[in-house]
């Protein structure tokens, strides 16, 4: 799954790809953590990938990571505005990007090197996100002194720098951050940077996207955060949280938090807690860890926080799982209940569960269209007294 770990999705009119919507620009990285070649390799081949204006690839780029040469990584970092340094000074990858002024396979001037360039530093940012990284742009820099310092030519242009590297989770975010890491992300609507056929003629069809390519709409679309407990895998490798999220955004719900962590009771309690305190999620979807080996402890994690069980759900899950898998069935101990006013489902770890839970139970019972009655329009109810 990619992206960082603190999720900002972009909240478009219609959705668009999970990559774009992931990326976004914190400034909490992990001090102690540094890419590998392979994920460096990456970067670089997300930007020599980029198009360009008659493929010319006016992009060029100066790397200082700071495992290999801290001097260097030091020289860059002071090269940024002091507002920068403050949090790029734990990124463990800087990147200068530069622009071709001239063509390099003919002798003229490339007015398209800044447009190209650009283009070069959204892929190595949108190849950060699929790494799980995290990729920070930033034009607040001393050119005159990156360019005497690195010996920069004339003819290219200092475009941005880019801090690339791991984000904390949102627990260690120092507190001076927390608020300006969790404000929403925020941009103008369509209309007013959209213009149709000719120059102050507005945008007025907000889809625009055909019909069949919209998910389903929902009539009352609720906050989920879904949490992978697994000791094994990572976001990249979570393909059961993937599951799900693709699933509750095709049914109109917003992703708002999306997290993986091992099998440790106390973790998983730790971030369930947390997310059932914010306002702006209404349903948690755990997976993994619902099976009887020792480190299996998700339902021992969310029992003890849960004001009412559901005692149906992990009855009807067992139900449906006995049609497919027979006897295997009772070693799930998927269950659901209400914590503080969300809905809490635990699926078992493997996608075919987690789809089946979700295609059979959650969905229909989080549409607030359902009959004769579903969970969605219980919601605000939850807390009644
Ligand atoms: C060319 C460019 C220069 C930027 N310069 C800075 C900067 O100097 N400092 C900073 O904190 N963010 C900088 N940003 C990040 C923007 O503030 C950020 O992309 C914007 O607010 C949108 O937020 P998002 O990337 O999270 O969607 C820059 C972004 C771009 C593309």
């Amino acid at each position: 799954m990619p992206g960082p770990t603190q999720r900002k999705p972009a909240h478009s009119a219609v959705p668009i790809h999970e990559l774009l919507a992931l990326r976004w620009s914190g400034r909490v990285f992990d001090a102690r953590w540094h890419p590998d070649d392979i994920q460096v390799t990456a970067l670089l081949e997300a930007a020599r990938w980029a198009p360009s204006c008659y493929g010319d690839q006016p992009w060029r780029c100066l790397l200082f990571r700071r495992d290999a040469d801290t001097d260097a990584w030091r020289e860059a970092l002071e090269c940024l505005s002091p507002g920068n340094q403050k949090w790029a000074a734990q990124a463990p990858l800087l990147l200068l990007l530069l622009a071709d002024t001239r063509f390099s396979e003919r002798d003229a001037d490339n007015r398209w090197g800044d447009y190209d360039s650009g283009a070069a530093g959204l892929s190595v940012c949108l190849q950060a996100t699929a790494l799980g990284l995290m990729a920070h742009q930033m034009g607040g820099f001393d050119q005159d002194l990156a360019r005497s310092r690195f010996a920069v030519p004339e003819r290219f242009h200092l475009m941005a720098f880019i801090a690339v590297g791991r984000q904390l989770p949102k627990a260690r975010v120092p507190r001076a951050l927390r608020e300006s890491e969790a404000a929403p992300r925020q941009r103008r609507p369509l209309a007013e940077s959209v213009h149709v056929e000719r120059w102050g003629r507005a945008l007025e069809l907000a889809p625009l996207r055909p019909e069949e390519d919209r998910g389903e709409e929902c009539a009352a679309p609720l906050g989920v955060a879904v949490l992978t407990v697994s000791d094994s895998r990572d976001e990249s490798s979570d393909k059961s949280g993937a599951l799900l999220v693709e699933r509750l955004r095709q049914a109109g719900h917003r992703l708002v938090e999306k997290q993986v962590a091992s099998d440790d009771i106390y973790q998983v309690r730790a971030v369930v807690s947390g997310w059932c305190v914010q306002p702006e999620i209404d349903v948690v979807l755990l997976s993994g860890g619902t099976g009887v080996t020792g480190r299996d402890g998700t339902p021992e994690a969310v029992t003890a926080l849960l004001d009412k069980r559901l005692e149906g759900f992990g009855e009807l899950f067992r139900n449906l799982s006995w049609e497919q898998i027979g006897t295997s069935s009772l070693q799930s101990r998927a269950l659901a209940g209400v914590c503080n006013g969300r809905y809490l489902f635990c699926l078992p770890g493997s996608p075919g569960a987690c789809s089946l839970a979700w295609d059979r139970l959650i969905r229909a019972q989080l549409d607030a269209r359902t009959r004769p009655c579903n969970l969605a329009e219980l919601r605000p109810r939850l807390r009644e007294h």
